[in-house]
């Protein structure tokens, strides 16, 4: 298929941080809901600028406060307060709030912190049957968790943090499928965690430090997506927990472990984060942690961990801390860990290595406590063991097989690794993607989900696939599947195993990133997915061997087989043309792709440089937006929100960049112009050209209308439908971006061309399977 193109423009991201526009007015019971609920909460502060008169959809956001409305109802609402310490007074009722806060029905986003809210949780809050995330840390909450809470089958966050909330958590948690963050940090929760938390597939973040659980973990292993797991300050154990090996954070500090660790844990690439201090941990230490590609944190402070160091040992160069006092470590401190840089911290005291530094025992001290931790808890009695054993540091005995499992282990791994080294350097970080959440990003859940509302229809849903899988598709990167190539680098065209087409982007860094860097990026472009968007079906990271960076990243994207816009209206050699009906279902798909960009996900996506050439039409000739910026490309590893770490837009900001989402309403409109005239605008003088002679021919008759149109659609489109389509178009191409019209003004006016197109040719029928055709009823009054 010749014609079939990739876009060979993608952009950076500009991710402006921009109050999002609606022309709808909010309904005026949301109206009085949000003012009974500042009454409730005792006016606090943040709702200072709340009025009978205040637009509540289009009035700034900050840190402390934002309501984000789509069409005319509330779907976010962020308010945070300043009582971290103190309650709401006695009058103040948490029934009556929730019985309030119910009355905004299509809230997905909710975060209530720091708001004196206290009592109870009201079961009724489950009537909020579209919450996704829920954030009501720094109240007063206290009691169980309702049962209610069960039936929120779309509840992707839920953090309670800082409340009082007390009992076990609830069997009932696998019915949260949607599950990916819970955190219940500083509560009163008590008794042991349920088995079925251990079927969350979705969980990546559990956070329930600093209550009051006991016993032991349940089976996580199935938990391949989790990524962060905090359970410190808690009375968990004796057993080390059963894990999945893609975890970034594990904090198992100040609990009741008394196990010695898996060996596996030296096989867990991603983890950046280990603390296990203060706990009762015995047997080897693995000095493999040390070298954990991504390791840049490690405590093993507080246990009664064995083991002979050696000056030779290898360490991650990220690491930032290590903490190994207060252990029976003997043998030398290794070299990779002295260093004179300040920016790295290094403790050992209270070990007997052989150095003059940090306070060190004498070495029969840490043999003797060895052989006492090793015999105790559990070592059978009959097994005397006499101290001639000890000669490696190891305990001896059962210790000391364990010692040999483990140092079978890593001369295996280091074989594996050797012959590794032969092939083509690469390592394949396997990931899951979607899963890729730390809680840095977290804080901010910005994400409104209308895929569902919106359609990302017919998608499977958003995953990493592993480097064999890309390259089976592309049959070994094949030059017969090389689409092209730009910049950014080379596009193909492959394959899956189930049969689906994709074309598949090649991103090769110039830099070196760890997975961790993508995280963030990944997470949005699995998010913009949308039926009017060439969308991404998952990504694949390729890491080098040596530090375990990412090399390439591939972009795996659906296959729109069926040539650009620009190919079925005005290329010289079209053969095939696309009917009037068809170009205003073209138009209004374009349409609902860019309102989603600016709207669908938080902060919106703009300036997205449209162009015809971009735009591109499926098997049923639904037109998809391919060359909306992805953020990947161009700008690794910068902060791209400033210094707003909640995502909110900052007021300052917005005097400049005031218009931004019109930018996108121009290019819209030279789109619109292309259709209508047929003509190739490739250069702005072209636009303006013929912008001059539409408005020429709009003040004429209809026979002058007609005129200006493509010969192709003269006779079979209504003057009605033409005329406002060109109206719609002038008004895009206004000079003045404030001018312009609102993506939602642009859809309405294309429907209703559509809908009197329709009319006119008295067949119903007719748009069924055309582009548009799935646009909802006229909004006629
Ligand atoms: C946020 O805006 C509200 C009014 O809209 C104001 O009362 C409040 O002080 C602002 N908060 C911050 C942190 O700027
Ligand atoms: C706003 O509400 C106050 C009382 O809450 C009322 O006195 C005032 O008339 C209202 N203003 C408008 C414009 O509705
Ligand atoms: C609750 O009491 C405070 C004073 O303690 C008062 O300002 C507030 O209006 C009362 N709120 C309600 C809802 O009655
Ligand atoms: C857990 O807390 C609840 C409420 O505070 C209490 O009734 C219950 O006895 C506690 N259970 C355990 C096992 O401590
Ligand atoms: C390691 O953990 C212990 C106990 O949890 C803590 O006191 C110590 O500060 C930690 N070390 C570092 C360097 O953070
Ligand atoms: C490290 O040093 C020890 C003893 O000093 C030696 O047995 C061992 O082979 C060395 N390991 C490596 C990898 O050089
Ligand atoms: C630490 O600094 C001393 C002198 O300031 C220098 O001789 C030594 O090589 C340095 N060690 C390392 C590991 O950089
Ligand atoms: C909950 O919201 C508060 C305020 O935005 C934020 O500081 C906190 O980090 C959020 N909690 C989590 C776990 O993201």
């Amino acid at each position: 298929m010749g014609n079939r193109q990739f876009p060979s423009v993608f952009l950076v991201l500009v991710t402006i941080l921009l109050s999002i526009h609606y022309s709808e007015e909010l309904q005026s019971s949301h109206t009085q809901t949000l003012l009974r609920i500042q009454q409730l909460l005792n006016f606090p502060a943040s709702l200072s600028k709340w009025n009978n008169d205040t637009d509540f959809c289009n009035t700034d956001s900050n840190a402390s406060l934002s309501v984000v409305c789509y069409e005319d109802t509330i779907t976010q609402l962020h308010i945070i307060g300043d009582r971290r310490d103190s309650p709401l007074s006695r009058n103040f009722s948490i029934d009556s709030f929730v019985t309030t806060l119910v009355r905004l029905p299509s809230l997905k986003v909710l975060t209530l912190v720091s708001l004196g809210i206290w009592g109870p949780l009201p079961g009724k809050i489950a009537r909020l049957s579209s919450l996704e995330i829920v954030n009501m840390s720094s109240n007063f909450l206290y009691g169980s968790l309702p049962q209610e809470l069960s039936s929120l089958s779309n509840l992707q966050t839920l953090i309670f943090d800082n409340n009082m909330l007390a009992d076990r958590l609830p069997e009932w948690i696998d019915s949260l499928p949607a599950l990916t963050v819970l955190s219940l940090k500083s509560n009163l929760f008590n008794g042991s965690l349920p088995n079925s938390l251990g079927s969350l597939d979705n969980l990546r973040i559990l956070s329930l430090s600093h209550n009051h659980f006991i016993g032991l973990v349940p089976d996580l292993s199935r938990l391949t997506n989790l990524q962060v797991l905090e359970l410190d300050d808690n009375a968990f154990g004796p057993q080390f927990p059963q894990l999945g090996n893609k975890l970034v954070t594990l904090v198992l500090r100040n609990n009741r472990f008394r196990s010695g660790i898996p060996a596996e844990l030296s096989s867990y690439y991603q983890l950046k984060q280990l603390d296990i201090s203060s706990n009762a941990f015995v047997g080897p230490f693995q000095p493999g942690l040390l070298s954990l590609p991504s390791i840049d944190y490690l405590n093993i402070s507080g246990n009664k961990l064995t083991g002979l160091l050696f000056e030779n040992l290898s360490c991650n160069s990220e690491l930032d801390v290590v903490d190994l006092s207060s252990n029976l470590l003997t043998g030398s401190l290794p070299r990779c860990l002295v260093s004179n840089s300040s920016d790295r911290t290094v403790l050992y005291a209270r070990n007997c290595l052989d150095t003059a530094n940090q306070n060190q025992q004498p070495q029969p001290f840490c043999h003797t406590e060895a052989l006492a931790v090793g015999i105790l808890p559990e070592r059978k009695k009959h097994k005397q063991v006499s101290k001639v054993v000890l000669s490696l540091g190891i305990v001896g005995g059962t210790l000391g097989g364990v010692a040999l499992v483990l140092l079978i282990f890593f001369i295996v791994r280091r074989g594996n690794a050797r012959s590794k080294m032969k092939n083509p350097p690469t390592r394949l970080i396997s990931e899951n993607a979607a899963s890729a959440y730390t809680s840095k990003l977290l804080s901010d859940a910005r994400y409104i989900s209308q895929t569902k509302k919106l359609g990302a229809a017919g998608l499977p849903t958003y995953r990493s696939f592993s480097l064999e899988e890309i390259e089976a598709a592309t049959n070994y990167f094949d030059t017969a599947s090389l689409m092209g190539e730009d910049s950014y680098g080379k596009m193909y065209r492959g394959q899956l195993k189930n049969g689906s087409h994709v074309a598949i982007r090649c991103v090769e860094m110039k830099k070196r990133y760890s997975t961790q860097n993508f995280v963030h990026h990944i997470e949005l472009i699995s998010k913009l997915r949308h039926r009017h968007l060439v969308s991404a079906l998952g990504h694949c990271f390729e890491c080098s061997l040596d530090d375990s960076s990412v090399s390439k990243v591939y972009l795996v994207f659906e296959d729109v087989p069926n040539g650009t816009l620009r190919s079925w209206i005005s290329d010289e050699n079209a053969k095939r043309s696309l009917s009037w009906t068809q170009r205003i279902g073209a138009a209004i798909g374009v349409a609902k792709g860019i309102q989603f960009l600016h709207t669908g996900i938080v902060p919106g996506v703009y300036a997205n440089d449209l162009k015809i050439e971009d735009v591109l039409l499926d098997q049923n000739l639904v037109a998809k937006i391919s060359s909306y910026d992805l953020p990947l490309l161009s700008n690794m590893g910068k902060v791209r929100h400033g210094n707003s770490s909640s995502g909110f837009k900052n007021s300052s900001n917005n005097k400049g960049v005031k218009h931004v989402d019109k930018s996108d309403i121009y290019d819209f409109g030279v789109i619109l112009l292309e259709l209508i005239l047929a003509r190739k605008i490739k250069t702005s003088t072209d636009a303006d050209a013929f912008k001059d002679l539409l408005q020429a021919s709009l003040g004429a008759d209809e026979e002058g209308r007609r005129s200006v149109a493509d010969p192709s659609i003269r006779k079979a489109c209504l003057d009605q439908s033409l005329k406002t389509m060109m109206e719609i178009c002038m008004r895009c191409l206004v000079k003045e971006p404030a001018d312009r019209p609102s993506i939602e003004d642009v859809l309405w006016n294309l429907q209703f061309a559509s809908q009197v197109q329709d009319a006119w040719r008295g067949d119903s029928q007719s748009s069924e399977g055309s582009p548009g055709s799935e646009s909802r009823g006229l909004p006629f009054h």
